[in-house]
């Protein structure tokens, strides 16, 4: 269709068809007022503030709604408009009540803004104020509908962006206002408190919950979110060097628009904690005394150097963060190799079983990296497994929710009933732990009905012969009894999957289970064989739960590689890093996270440093990994937060927070995300970058790190993945460099092998512990919740995290809602309340992690992830201690 030409104020434009007259002058720098308009939203037409007059048709209409044509002649600002525009400012005013002096919106409403723009002060009509009852029951939103313009913006936002539909209209006319279903408050609603209504609220109807009144922000900064691997673009708002608001930061081409959960809007009070660390501390005569920066570093250099001399490198070890950035990981993993000569370097990305994501690196050479979460709206088909986004990584399930609304088809396999399952066009019950069978099973039935992607597999594939010879000798009815889903429902899947290029959404309930690495084999296999890997707009999508853990394993802290995901075993490699940093570096591959407590529980390790990790929470067996690190010789904690690891080490040293100090963090997408600091740290607290630069030098090694500029242009210079072509700055996104050049149109690149077929042991029932627990994350806390349980909002909410078990097993045990339970396994129990829940099946109990300092990881083993004897981190068998009963039935 061709363009329209049109005339804006006298302005020649010209814009395709379809466009509004909004967005056409916006376009072209014509800024029209607007309240209920925004560009992530459907128009709606409500507020009729962007009137404009087609001077041409003598027509008034609202240019939000209406789109161009040919020949209009439009004026934003003739005197008709304006008197209208005014007019419709002093009703929405005068219904306003008076309490805007203390309105913490301030000068940030639009609705004030755009009446000092027209110049209405008194409005000089009889005030009838809205009054409606104050709601601040929850600690996240306060709601004061007085305020309200009806503009519908977070109805919208709710039903649109994030698709929760917790709230809507209520009544009609005058008394119409949007509230939650029976009118409840917030907290009796489907709410998650993601605060994307807040943001969107022109005016202070819908404001953030503060503990104290803080105005308006004296100035607001954009950052990256600090919690989990979305990566959100944040603007944060500042009051006398105290972040105090969080929102989107409404810049274009981020990864979460306009949209943000609970975590990232609400839980950043944690930075204003008393717990925050703020100086040095040496332990001295069994306590730990504050000391100065100079002092504490001399003994942490010293001690380590005294170690490695006396006892060898393979005595120290360091375990880096996956909170922490690019820069701070890069040079923590240095000093590790070519400062103390070990490769005993991992990150606190290890319990999210991130290490097995090598798998995808060793078959693909390092490709496929970059998944763009937006292409999941245009997939034809997504699966998600072992995932439950609306709670780990929130604004993926955004997306996902969206692309199903769309009418995508969503397959969701998943042992519990989670909320994507609503939006989803199948739900495979799978048992837990048998979702590789379940994937083998899907391979196997579009093989059979030729479903598969030949000219694709001849082409850029090997081993098919194989893999079909394994796939064709499968047993469905054997697949069938050990998933616990009916044939039928696995054909039925299959059948969505029939022909499609598939979006294989992979969560930490894959990468931490006893199979986790042959089934992320099996979820490669059936991309390879459906043509999905290298196809844009299908492949792999790998949730990161913690918002650096790509860059911590791209900046090499991890045992087994060099940064860029380089092979540390590799001679030629290796040897050109030893050129880049002028040191020998051993070829062994280090301890992980797991084999560091269990070589220090043997003695064989005498020295840890770690930064921005709290193990003593995080890890399985809480107490083992106590008794480890007791034994150690020397312990060095760096952090942000006074945590359970800090209270057992010889020094801790105080960390910059993630928006106290600049740097960069690699999302689940691959997006590298530069960030400068909104705030100073506190007290004498200093970024984890500098520290370790004051540190090296101490230790006598001879390249100064003077500003964090020198670490990046290092990492530019000697990491291909992170290198800048322009040469200024970083690039926005990961460089993708293998030299393989997989799939390209050609067909010359090498061959992604297909893995061979393996079936899981057969489940043994077991009578002393015959319930298998799931492990999982609520919305309210992100990993061992060390951060999150140190804000306030979230501490007020007060969540139990109760236990939930199937309606059955509450029959049957005799529980109730309210009743406490202890859970016991071979390894530890844990005590909480209990929750009855639908969508469970009998057998199965969920417990949610990060409640009661993390007490779930009494638990389960702390054993290797992927090791077969491991049995996983995310289920394991337990057992109900039956008190509770006894306590209900007498009342107490
Ligand atoms: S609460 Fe705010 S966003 Fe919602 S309709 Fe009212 S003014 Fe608009
Ligand atoms: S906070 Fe989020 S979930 Fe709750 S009503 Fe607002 S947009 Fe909806
Ligand atoms: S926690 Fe994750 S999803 Fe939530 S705002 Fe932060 S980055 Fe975004
Ligand atoms: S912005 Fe157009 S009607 Fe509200």
């Amino acid at each position: 269709m061709e363009n329209i030409t049109l005339s804006i104020n006298g302005r020649n434009i010209t814009c395709p068809p379809g466009t509004t007259i909004l967005e056409a002058a916006e376009q072209h720098g014509i800024q029209i007022p607007k309240l209920c308009y925004h560009p992530d939203l459907k128009p709606f037409g409500a507020c009729r503030l962007c009137l404009v007059e087609d001077e041409k048709a003598g027509r008034i209409m609202a240019s939000c709604v209406t789109p161009v044509a040919q020949d209009m002649s439009i004026l934003t600002e003739s005197p008709r408009v304006n008197k209208h525009r005014r007019n419709i400012v002093r009703l929405m005013i005068a219904e306003h009540p008076e309490s805007c002096i203390f309105c913490s919106k301030g000068n940030r409403c639009q609705l004030r803004q755009i009446a000092a723009k027209l110049g209405i002060g008194e409005t000089n009509l009889y005030p009838m104020p809205n009054y409606k009852p104050l709601e601040q029951a929850n600690p996240f939103i306060i709601r004061d509908l007085s305020k309200c313009i009806l503009c519908g913006k977070c109805i919208r936002a709710d039903h649109e962006l994030v698709v929760v539909g917790a709230i809507d209209y209520n009544q009609r006319g005058f008394k119409s206002r949007p509230v939650a279903l029976h009118d409840l408050g917030l907290e009796h609603s489907d709410c998650t408190f993601c605060g994307t209504c807040v943001s969107m609220c022109p005016t202070g109807a819908l404001s953030p919950n503060n503990t104290r009144y803080v105005g308006t922000p004296q100035r607001e900064s954009r950052s990256i979110c600090g919690f989990c691997g979305v990566g959100c673009s944040l603007s944060m708002g500042v009051v006398d060097e105290q972040v105090i608001e969080v929102n989107p930061s409404h810049i274009s081409d981020t990864v979460n628009g306009a949209t943000l959960c609970v975590r990232g809007h609400f839980a950043h009070d944690f930075l204003n904690a008393s717990e925050r660390l703020r100086s040095p501390l040496i332990r001295k005569d069994g306590e730990l005394v504050s000391a100065s920066w100079g002092e504490t570093l001399e003994v942490v250099a010293r001690r380590l150097l005294e170690i490695k001399r006396e006892n060898g490198p393979q005595n120290v070890a360091f375990l880096g963060s996956s909170k922490c950035t690019n820069e701070e990981n890069y040079l923590f993993q240095k000093i590790a190799r070519v400062v103390l000569e070990t490769n005993n370097v991992d990150n606190g990305g290890y319990v999210s079983g991130q290490s097995l994501l090598n798998l995808i690196d060793e078959k693909t050479d390092g490709g496929y990296r970059i998944q763009p979460l937006a292409r999941l709206e245009k997939e034809d088909a997504i699966f998600v497994l072992g995932a439950d986004p609306n709670h780990s990584v929130p604004v993926v399930s955004y997306y996902l929710k969206r692309a199903a609304k769309k009418g995508i088809p969503l397959i969701v396999a998943d042992p519990r009933r989670t909320e994507l399952v609503d939006f989803s066009s199948i739900w495979l019950r799978v048992f837990p732990g048998s979702d590789l069978e379940l994937i083998n099973a899907l391979a196997m039935l579009l093989y059979q009905k030729k479903a598969y992607a030949s000219d694709f597999i001849i082409q850029f594939t090997e081993g098919f012969d194989l893999y079909r010879r394994g796939i064709s000798s499968l047993d469905i009815d054997r697949i069938s009894r050990v998933t616990s889903i009916d044939v039928g429902t696995i054909e039925e899947a299959a059948e969505l999957l029939h022909g499609k290029k598939v979006a294989f959404v992979v969560g930490h309930g894959i990468l931490q289970q006893r199979y986790g690495r042959e089934c992320l084999e099996a979820i490669i296999n059936l991309s390879l064989m459906t043509g999905s890997l290298g196809t844009e707009g299908a492949g792999l999508y790998i949730l990161a739960r913690e918002n650096n853990q790509l860059g911590a394993q791209d900046m090499g802290a991890v045992p087994y590689g060099l940064p860029g995901g380089q092979s540390l075993s590799d001679d030629l490699t290796r040897k050109q890093w030893e050129r880049v940093w002028q040191a020998k570096i051993s070829p062994d591959q280090g301890l992980n996270m797991v084999r560091m407590i269990e070589e220090a529980e043997k003695g064989n390790l005498k020295a840890l440093y770690i930064m921005g990790e709290n193990p003593l929470r995080s890890l399985p067996q809480p107490e083992r990994v106590r008794s480890a690190l007791e034994k150690l010789d020397f312990v060095v904690v760096q952090d942000i937060l006074a945590n359970e690891t800090a209270e057992i080490a010889d020094v801790v040293l105080p960390g910059a927070a993630f928006c106290e100090k600049g740097g960069s963090f690699t999302n689940m997408e691959g997006r590298i995300q530069t960030f400068t600091p909104v705030v100073v740290p506190p007290g004498d607290a200093k970024p984890d970058w500098e520290i370790l630069a004051l540190l090296a030098e101490k230790m006598g090694y001879s390249k100064h790190y003077s500003s964090l500029e020198r670490v990046r242009e290092e990492i530019i210079g000697s990491v291909p993945m992170y290198a800048d072509p322009g040469g200024h700055g970083y690039t926005p996104w990961i460089r993708e460099t293998s030299e393989k050049a997989r799939f390209r149109p050609d067909g010359k690149g090498d061959l992604i092998p297909f893995s061979p077929v393996v079936s899981t042991e057969d489940e043994v029932p077991d009578d002393v512990y015959p319930l298998t627990a799931i492990l999982g994350s609520y919305r309210y806390h992100l990993g061992s919740g060390t951060r999150t349980s140190r804000s306030k909002r979230i501490q007020e909410f007060d969540l139990k995290g109760e236990i939930e078990i199937s309606p059955k097993d509450g029959t049957k045990l005799n529980l109730h809602d309210g009743d406490a339970v202890r859970v016991i396994s071979r390894y530890g129990a844990v005590e909480r309340g209990i929750r009855l829940r639908d969508g469970l099946i009998a057998g199965l109990i969920f417990v949610p992690v990060a409640f009661n300092d993390n007490d779930s990881r009494n638990l389960i083993n702390l054993a290797q992830l992927s090791r077969h004897d491991s049995l996983g981190w995310k289920t394991c068998r337990v057992k109900f201690e039956v008190t509770i009963q006894a306590q209900r039935d007498k009342g107490t």
